[in-house]
């Protein structure tokens, strides 16, 4: 009775990506087998960084932390997306839309923290190598570790605060496969202007401050590096050509969903699917393939899991 009373919209329909069947078969098909990957990879580098003492280092414990929200981040919103394509039936309540908003900014707002803290962790690593293990310490790894929980929900808090008691009386369509406040906002049916601006102020300039951050403190690393000797560029580029590449891809949709302000095009939504279907691909694959510790680990892994097969 309540609920009614209070807004007249119960659930919200998704547009989803697509209204052609060709198109939404070929993005059922692509959006299982990525998933699936995404699962798989992200729970193996889970599972050989606890599991392998060799990796025991803030690296792969940041990596690792990286790998569980990645994994959260798209089991937030592929798997609805999945359903949503092979069923047809696209909605979702007005409480579920909320309730993936809230989720959404606090692994957002998380990763975009533990992602500075990587950088850090590389600074300190190439930069000031004597210092390492006083710096990243187990409890430094772990304070980074929980203020990147404790930003993200604090940030996911503070907005939600503002857009929970909006009224909502129609339309209730989303143009999109997920929710996320800036359709979420526009669907309300009082000025939302303010609203907008609090959001845009919030999530984009979080998001654009971030970025810049990162690619800046990338670029000083390269630098210090180049200016010590130019043989340890190629090896230090190729590390962290891996993080730019996250960086940029995870960051462009965001800041695009958040701070572009005429959606002309709707373009915002095929975005997305960089945040929830590559980078986190992206993540165990750049990280580990080419990485010899992490498949040296993967291998004594594998070695452990046979004999215990043979055992049984
Ligand atoms: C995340 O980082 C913490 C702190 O270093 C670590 O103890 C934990 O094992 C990591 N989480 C995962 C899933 O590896």
């Amino acid at each position: 009775m309540y609920e009614t009373n209070y807004s007249e919209v119960s659930e919200f329909i998704f547009l989803g990506l697509s209204n052609s069947r060709p198109m939404q078969h070929f993005l059922l098909v692509f959006a299982t087998v990525f998933y699936t990957t995404i699962v798989l990879g992200n729970l193996l580098v889970m599972l050989t960084v606890t599991s392998d003492l060799h990796l025991h280092s803030p690296m792969y414990f940041l990596l690792a932390n990286l790998s569980f929200i990645d994994l959260c981040l798209s089991t937030l919103t592929v798997p609805k997306m999945i359903s949503d394509l092979s069923s047809g039936h696209k909605t979702i309540s007005f409480h579920g839309c909320v309730i993936q908003i809230f989720i959404l900014h606090v692994l957002g707002g998380s990763e975009m923290v533990l992602l500075i803290a990587m950088a850090l962790d590389r600074y300190v690593a190439i930069c000031k190598p004597l210092h390492y293990l006083t710096v990243m310490s187990t409890r430094m790894c772990i304070l980074l570790v929980s203020g990147a929980w404790s930003i993200g929900l604090v940030h996911s808090v503070v907005q939600l605060v503002f857009v929970i008691h909006l009224p909502f009386c129609g339309p209730n369509e989303i143009d999109s496969f997920y929710c996320d406040l800036p359709w979420f906002i526009k669907l309300s049916c009082i000025d939302t202007y303010n609203l907008e601006f609090m959001v845009t102020a919030n999530s984009g300039f979080i998001s654009m401050g971030t970025f810049f951050l990162l690619i800046i403190s990338y670029i000083f690393i390269l630098v210090t590096v180049w200016k010590q000797s130019s043989s340890g560029l190629s090896k230090a580029l190729s590390t962290l050509s891996a993080h730019i590449t996250v960086v940029v891809l995870f960051f462009g949709p965001c800041i695009f969903v958040y701070v572009w302000p005429f959606p002309t095009v709707p373009v915002d939504k095929f975005l997305a699917i960089l945040d929830f279907l590559i980078t986190p691909i992206l993540n165990p694959a750049i990280y580990t393939l080419r990485n010899k510790d992490m498949m040296s680990a993967m291998r004594r892994l594998s070695n452990q899991l046979l004999k215990l097969r043979k055992s049984l």
